[in-house]
Order: C-alpha cells, then structure tokens, then sequence
C-alpha cells in the first residue's frame, strides 16, 4: 500500500515531500530517523545535502538538545535516503501531531522502507548500557490509552483500524542481524515499551514495564512506528541502550555509559548501511 499512493496524502504533506524529493534530484528509497546520540558521521553514508526543517514546509521543529533539526539527503549503502536528524516528542507539545507530519512526509516522497532508532532505557537485566536491541515488538502505552498517534481524521491511504501484528518487519530484523554479524557487533532482540515522558520512570514503574514484557523503554519510536505502518512501510526499529531504566547514576560510572552509549551508537549507523546496501533483496 505504501509506495504509489503518495497523492493519497494531503497537500500539506505532499508539499514537504516534494521539497524533499526536490533538493534529492529523485524519491528516496529508504527513511531513517537518528536517535538522540547517533549520528550519520563516519559510517561511510554520502550526505550530499542537508536541508533543515524550517526550509520544509509545516515540518515541526525540534527543540530537544542532541536534536539537530534538519534533514540529511544523500545515498545510505548506495540507496537514495532521507535522514531525519533530529524529531519531535509527545512530550514536546502534548501533540502528536509533529512526528506523525513527520513520517508521513517521509511516505509520500515514495519511501518503501522507514528505520527507526532511538536511545533507550535498559528495563531488563541483560539490556545493560550500550546494548544494542532490534526491537520485535512493542508496548505503546500512550496508544492503549487512547493517545495513540492515529486519533485524529484517517489522513492518507491507510486504514482507520489498521494491524499491528509484525509492525517491525522480520525480514529487515533478519538483515540487520546478518549486518552485524558480518560487522563483529553484538545485537540483541527485545520489546520496546514507549511512554510519554518527559520525566524518566520511577523503579516501580520500570518493574510494572518488565512484568509486562518489556525489555527496553523510550519516548519516540512506537509512536512512530504506529503511523509508519498506517502507511505502509517496513520498518527497522533499532535501539540504543544508553542507560539502566529508573537508576540514578553518579561519577565515573555515568561517563562509562555515555562511552558504552557513544560506540554502540557508531554501530548502529554501520549496521544500517549495511541493511541498505541490501535492500533490494530484503
Ligand atoms: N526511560 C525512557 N526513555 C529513555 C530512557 C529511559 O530510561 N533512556 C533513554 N530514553
């Protein structure tokens, strides 16, 4: 349903999809989202240009710290990608509104493939900093809540009722961990719970996460996922373990996280390269 239904979209996201789309020179195949701390730098991406949100009409601008706010427009392991570095939050304004412009954008310039990375909080034990986890599903608490991110008119060619059964797609998981593999970097699988944020959790509420079936906890990426696959795109979730969930962390310890975080994050960026590189035959 994804790929060559851009004109069933609005003309306001149809108007920041050609911006894109015109500064590229061609539709990009692929969307990535760069989480907070992970960067497109060395990773052998070519970003030929870089296009900040307020040069894209109706974009919402991000106003978190370590989120540059501008699209990065090139090849990622040869395919044509639109980068989004930097993304708005829930917490941000209460809305929803922004990301969900966001990753439509992101489907009506054609994309067929979205990868989603976030940093994120260790819930269970084996999730220690500077893990790397390819998400299998997700717990998206605002949703179930009645603050998911499709509430609102059914905007696009997706459906009002849409499935999330296999909302992050096997076949890419599997080629991302083929990545990593031939790349020497560890991954791990999971189940990432998204809350609203801002506030981190309590340690109750991190043990209410992990008797739930969560293994890492985040603000962005569910959300987004949820409006991905509304129009039908594949998608990669990856995330970074930048922390234990609900610890309070002092001295030298907390610098060996931010280092753990730091590589783990340059991995990331590599195995999504990688991922691409293959795509066609994903
Ligand atoms: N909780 C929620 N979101 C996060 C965390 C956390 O501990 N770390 C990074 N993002």
């Amino acid at each position: 349903m994804a790929a060559g239904h851009e004109d069933d979209y609005p003309a306001d996201i149809r108007r920041a999809a050609a911006r894109i789309v015109e500064e590229l020179g061609e539709p990009p195949r692929l969307g990535v989202v760069l989480g907070s701390g992970i960067g497109a730098a060395g990773a052998g991406w070519e970003i030929t240009t870089r296009l900040a949100y307020t040069d894209i009409p109706g974009f919402a601008v991000s106003t978190v710290a370590g989120h540059a706010g501008e699209m990065l427009l090139g090849r990622v392991g040869g395919t044509l990608a639109a980068v989004m570095s930097g993304r708005a939050h829930f917490y941000e304004s209460g809305s929803m509104d922004g990301l969900t412009f966001a990753i439509r954008t992101l489907a009506a310039t054609g994309i067929a493939t979205l990868v989603l990375t976030n940093s994120a909080g260790g819930v269970a034990a084996r999730m220690k900093p500077g893990t790397i986890v390819l998400i299998e599903d997700h717990l998206a608490l605002p949703a179930l809540a009645g603050g998911s991110s499709l509430v609102g008119p059914n905007v696009g060619p997706g459906p009002r009722f849409p499935a999330m059964a296999g909302a992050y797609d096997a076949g890419l998981r599997e080629a991302a961990r083929r990545a990593a593999d031939k790349l020497g970097i560890a991954v791990a699988g999971g189940v990432y719970a998204m809350v609203g944020g801002p506030n981190f959790e309590t340690p109750a509420e991190v043990r209410m996460l992990a008797t739930l079936g969560a293994d890492v906890v985040g603000m962005s990426t569910a959300a987004e996922a949820i409006v991905a696959r509304h129009a039908g795109l594949r998608v990669l979730g990856i995330s970074v373990v930048t922390n234990r969930a609900g610890a309070v962390v002092v001295g030298d310890e907390h610098a060996a996280v931010l280092a753990a975080a730091g590589r783990a994050a340059k991995d990331v960026a590599r195995i999504v390269g990688r991922v691409a590189e293959g795509l066609e035959r994903v």
